[in-house]
């Protein structure tokens, strides 16, 4: 346990002055190649709302995580270039800094990977590669002196891990704890929260299991383990094929090669990133924060409303013989879900907080 500290600080180096406005969020997680400055943050900022970067000119990252939703796009599953249609809900880029591992997969390691993902996916940005990137951001002036102070490189020497580095030091920026919630719990303001919604607190704690997975530690809440879960939603999918996929793994053949929609491979979950079968329709714990302004909800977008997600729960999630053991029916009363729905929505920090009701 001693060795812990400096093992952490090893790796990261965490930004010491917390602002008061993040009561309720840990040390935020920098890596010591991409420090964080107000210039970097900058660029990364208007790469991440370049409309350019794309096949046809209309889609910039922030297409799909808008900031007056919180950086989600408010559809089931997200949509790409000339309308086309993914198999995933887009998640928030709020506060994805915390999260040890990025996509609802976990394939990627680092918000600086995590990014070079979209440019290249054909129903995203759809670009045929990174260095189309870079030759816009190197042909322009205004780039090119940005990158300049940034990094002090001239524009020719300007690589796709520059554009990146940008990007994600621009989504550190993107972290917001302080809801009502963090006031009560860890700021011991008890007006803070209905009773309702302190009763509901209680309920996501004991009765309803919730914080096994969307953990609460004693000095912060990121409502996330950043472990992977069979939770049952859109499972449905894989069962027509699912006995014939496992036998065709067991018998040694790639999975890759097996014939599955998108919409069935996507449903594999965690398994397509370690290719273990118990890993098979898990995906990662999502944070609950801000939850109430970033619906629909789940990895397929597949629940509308945070009453039908506790409904989900109460009945135990769909049933499936990969799903989790801490999935099971919870016999809430009426009153007990309305106060679970009421918690959840006292996780809005006060820059997603609108006056009309989520
Ligand atoms: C067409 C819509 C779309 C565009 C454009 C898009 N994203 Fe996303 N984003 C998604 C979807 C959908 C996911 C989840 C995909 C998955 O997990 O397989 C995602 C996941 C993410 C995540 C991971 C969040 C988590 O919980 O792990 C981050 C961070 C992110 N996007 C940032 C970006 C950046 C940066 C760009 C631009 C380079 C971008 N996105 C462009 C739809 C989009
Ligand atoms: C076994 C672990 C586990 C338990 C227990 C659990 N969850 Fe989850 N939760 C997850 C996982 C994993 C996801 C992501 C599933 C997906 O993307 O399909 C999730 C997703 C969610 C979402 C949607 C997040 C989003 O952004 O789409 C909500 C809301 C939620 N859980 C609330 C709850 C509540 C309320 C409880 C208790 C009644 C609970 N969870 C219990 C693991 C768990």
């Amino acid at each position: 346990m001693r060795m812990l500290p400096f093992l952490l600080l090893g790796l990261f180096f965490l930004e010491s002055a917390q602002a008061v406005e993040n009561l309720g969020l840990p040390p935020l997680p920098v890596p010591m190649d991409n420090p964080q400055s107000a210039e970097k943050i900058a660029l990364g900022r208007r790469l991440l709302n370049d409309r350019r970067f794309s096949g046809d000119g209309t889609i910039s990252c922030a297409s799909c995580h808008l900031p007056d939703k919180a950086f989600t796009d408010g559809l089931p599953v997200a949509r790409g270039i000339a309308g086309q249609t993914g198999t995933r809900n887009a998640p928030t880029v709020v506060n994805a800094a915390f999260y040890t591992s990025l996509f609802l997969d976990g394939r990627a390691p680092s918000l600086e990977k995590q990014a070079l993902g979209p440019f290249v996916n054909p129903i995203e940005h759809s670009l045929k590669n990174h260095q189309q990137i870079v030759d816009i951001v190197s042909q322009d002036a205004g780039y090119r002196k940005q990158f300049r102070n940034v990094f002090g490189i001239p524009g020719k020497a300007i690589t796709i891990d520059h554009v990146v580095k940008a990007i994600a030091s621009f989504e550190r920026t993107l972290i917001a704890g302080d809801s009502p919630f963090d006031r009560y719990y860890f700021g011991r303001d008890r007006s803070a929260l209905s009773d309702s919604a302190a009763r509901g607190l209680r309920i996501f704690r004991r009765k309803g299991n919730c914080s096994n997975c969307h953990e609460i530690s004693w000095n912060n809440a990121l409502f996330t383990d950043n472990q992977f879960y069979n939770i049952g939603t859109g499972f449905q999918r894989l069962q027509p094929v699912l006995d014939e996929f496992l036998q065709a793994v067991r018998d040694g053949r790639d999975p890759g090669e097996f014939e599955l929609t998108a919409w069935q491979r996507s449903e594999l979950g965690r398994f397509n990133v370690t290719r273990v079968i118990a890993d098979i329709g898990k995906f990662r714990t999502a944070t609950l924060r801000n939850i109430a302004r970033t619906g629909p909800y789940m990895h397929d977008g597949s629940i509308e409303t945070l009453e039908e997600v506790v409904e989900y729960y109460d009945q135990g999630g769909e049933k499936n013989r990969f799903l989790d053991a801490a999935i099971f029916p919870l016999h809430l009363t009426d009153q007990e879900k309305q106060d679970l729905v009421a918690f959840l929505r006292s996780l809005t920090s006060p820059q997603y907080q609108t006056s009309e009701r989520p």
